[in-house]
């Protein structure tokens, strides 16, 4: 699989994959007729990348136009206990994945996947990564696991908080 950036194009596969339940269940879906707010959701995403909000990606084949799933890290701020010693927020980049009804048990999640954190954790910086999963989950579960992040416990009602270690602590790196 290849990752590369949302294209005008790619408008109606992303309306029809959200129109998915199974996508739209853990997907945020914006508001609107669907075409329309595909295209502007992916006309928006040039904007998330240079202002550090999300990068998100198209996963489909080397060559051609197919969208095959979708990846991305989201920057998520979180509000940590130091008792007074340390910065009160961390910043964590929320990790991500769907792949398309007809790409699904082909192993599109897994690489796909594999390749957005080895570039998010590698060259780009956008580190600790973390995953929302629902519990019991197991498609996302060994997506996850396969990538290298570890179930660290419950974050709410519905999702466990999966992390995957940074090995390369430094400034504005590290564990949560
Ligand atoms: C979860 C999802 C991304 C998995 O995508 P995928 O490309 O099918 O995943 P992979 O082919 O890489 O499968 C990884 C492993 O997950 C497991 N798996 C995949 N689909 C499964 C299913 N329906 N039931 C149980 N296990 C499943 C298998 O162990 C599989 O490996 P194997 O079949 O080779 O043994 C896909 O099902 C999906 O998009 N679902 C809807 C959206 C969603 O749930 N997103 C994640 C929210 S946390």
């Amino acid at each position: 699989v290849a990752l590369r950036r949302w294209r005008p194009g790619d408008a109606a596969a992303l309306a029809a994959a959200w129109a998915d339940p199974e996508i739209g269940r853990h997907a945020s879906v914006p508001a609107g007729p669907p075409a329309e707010a595909a295209a502007r959701w992916i006309g928006g995403a040039g904007l998330r990348a240079a202002t550090g909000v999300s990068v998100d990606l198209v996963v489909g084949p080397p060559d051609g136009d197919e969208v095959w799933g979708e990846v991305g890290v989201a920057r998520l701020r979180l509000r940590v206990p130091t008792g007074g010693a340390g910065p009160p927020e961390r910043v964590v980049w929320d990790t991500g994945w769907w792949a398309a009804a007809a790409h699904r048990r082909r192993g599109v999640a897994t690489a796909a996947v594999r390749l957005l954190v080895g570039w998010a954790a590698g060259e780009a910086g956008l580190v600790p990564l973390v995953a929302r999963i629902p519990p019991g989950h197991r498609a996302s579960e060994a997506v996850a696991a396969r990538a290298g992040f570890a179930r660290r416990g419950r974050w709410d009602a519905t999702h466990d908080l999966w992390l995957r270690p940074d090995p390369t602590p430094g400034p504005g790196r590290g564990a949560v």
